[in-house]
């Protein structure tokens, strides 16, 4: 059996041929992949329901277009992604705006959406004061707006969401989405300045990685029993409510590097979580359906290929989820520093994320257990135990397996080393869809 996160042949054939004219690290990403997971989603959340991809995960336009073109939508949480996802082709009428941390540059762009005509789909508000900013700034901005912006509200769940702190954030303490007394005083804002600023529903991600089905629903459930009280209240006008009434229950679709999932089971999961919890509601129930993941789409397409730079017999101990699968320590003999680390893949050093590295060209022969470095002046910097040929030498390639997701979208300069080029192999071969930038500082 390959080992977990094995790159498919054609994508190490074309590893090693890039190699050999492209200065490593670089990401290389299959085609197919992608379309592979847009596939099952949109089979376990066939239209109407609306499909976004959040493009946090991975914005680089030529990424964002190739989901665009099965008809997807954007789930952006900057001005930046607002233009990525313009410059991939899609239509305000199929972005969306939210995020914890809107400025005046994303409250201008949606104000100046709605005053060209074009508004965008919707702008999920975080909180109460954010409701108010939107009202001032339109007032400010002068502009006359020739539709409403339609709003919904990000709601906080409260739920335990089973899945690592860092990406909980569907818990009652997160700094994300509003409670029931929050959701109230925002949608009283709106309410108040409903001219300009049309409520029409209730934005939800309960947290990234979601395990935990039973969690999901109840979070689903709040959600719309939270909808419920705003039709009823008429904070939601009934004419909003039957027309576009919405709720999106956000993203947060898992993906397990080592293999050990069924992607289309589990989003057949989500699908009935939600589907239980509509059939649950007693009150009235948005018309529209939204979804938006991210790392579910692409994380397991992009490979980050990069070369060995040294070898050296040292023992280290490694602990936690970075140690070999099945133990909580493991002993290695070796280590190995490649160059590419936490600037290109920050995920190992952010949650103890184990990605696979896989030897693509050494010699097949005996495997040892090393410790993986990277190259950043970090402790932390590393990639942990793996099971690689015992003949690696400087030089050879590697590929790090499940790179698509929060990888490029979070590089780093740190220590001032260029931006690796991004690579597309496709249906009309290979594609080089960014340049390696020049050293940065
Ligand atoms: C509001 C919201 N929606 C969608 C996503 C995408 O999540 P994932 O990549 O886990 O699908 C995130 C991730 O942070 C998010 O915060």
């Amino acid at each position: 059996m390959p080992a977990a996160g094995t790159p498919p042949p054609a994508l190490s054939a074309a590893a090693i041929e890039i190699a050999t004219r492209t200065p490593t690290p670089f990401y290389l990403t299959d085609e197919a992949a992608i379309a592979a997971a847009a596939t099952y989603l949109e089979a376990a959340f066939p239209d109407p329901w609306v499909h976004s991809y959040s493009l946090k995960a991975d914005p680089l336009p030529e990424i964002v277009a190739l989901i665009a073109a099965r008809g997807w939508g954007a789930n952006c949480v900057s001005r930046g992604e607002i233009l990525a996802a313009r410059s991939a082709g899609i239509g305000n009428e199929r972005i969306t705006l939210e995020g914890i941390g809107k400025g005046p540059e994303e409250i201008s762009e949606a104000i100046g959406a709605a005053a060209s005509g074009a508004p965008l789909r919707w702008v999920a508000i975080e909180s109460a004061d954010e409701a108010r900013a939107f009202v001032t700034q339109i007032r400010t901005q002068g502009l006359t707006l020739r539709a409403p912006i339609r709003m919904l509200i990000r709601l906080n769940p409260a739920i335990e969401p089973g899945t690592h702190d860092g990406l909980a954030v569907g818990r009652a303490s997160s700094k994300f989405g509003v409670d029931l007394r929050e959701l109230r005083e925002a949608a009283a804002v709106l309410a108040a300045a409903r001219t300009s600023c049309e409520l029409i529903g209730i934005h939800m991600h309960a947290g990234s990685q979601l395990r935990d089905m039973r969690e999901w629903q109840r979070a689903v459930e709040q959600s719309l029993a939270a909808y419920a009280d705003l039709v009823r209240e008429g904070l939601i006008m009934s004419t909003s409510h039957q027309a576009y009434g919405t709720l999106c229950v956000g993203g947060g679709e898992p993906v397990a590097l080592d293999g050990s999932d069924d992607p289309e089971a589990q989003a057949q999961g989500f699908r009935a979580a939600a589907d239980a919890a509509w059939s649950a509601a007693t009150g009235p129930t948005p018309v529209v359906r939204a979804i938006e993941p991210g790392r579910a789409i692409v994380a397991t397409a992009t490979h980050l290929v990069a070369r060995v730079l040294h070898v050296r017999q040292r023992t280290e101990i490694i602990h936690g989820t970075l140690a070999l699968p099945g133990d909580t320590e493991t002993r290695c003999e070796w280590q190995v520093v490649l160059d590419t680390g936490m600037g290109e893949l920050i995920r190992p050093a952010l949650y103890g994320a184990r990605h696979p590295v896989i030897a693509l060209r050494a010699p097949e022969t005996e495997t040892h257990v090393v410790a993986v470095h990277g190259p950043i002046c970090e402790a932390t910097d590393t990639l942990g135990a793996h099971e690689l040929p015992r003949l690696l030498k400087r030089g050879d390639l590697v590929c790090i397996a499940g790179a698509g997701a929060y990888a490029d979208a979070m590089w780093s300069p740190y220590n001032s080393r260029p931006r690796p080029a991004r690579i597309l192999l496709g249906a009309n071969g290979i594609r080089n869809i960014r340049e390696r930038s020049a050293e940065t500082s």
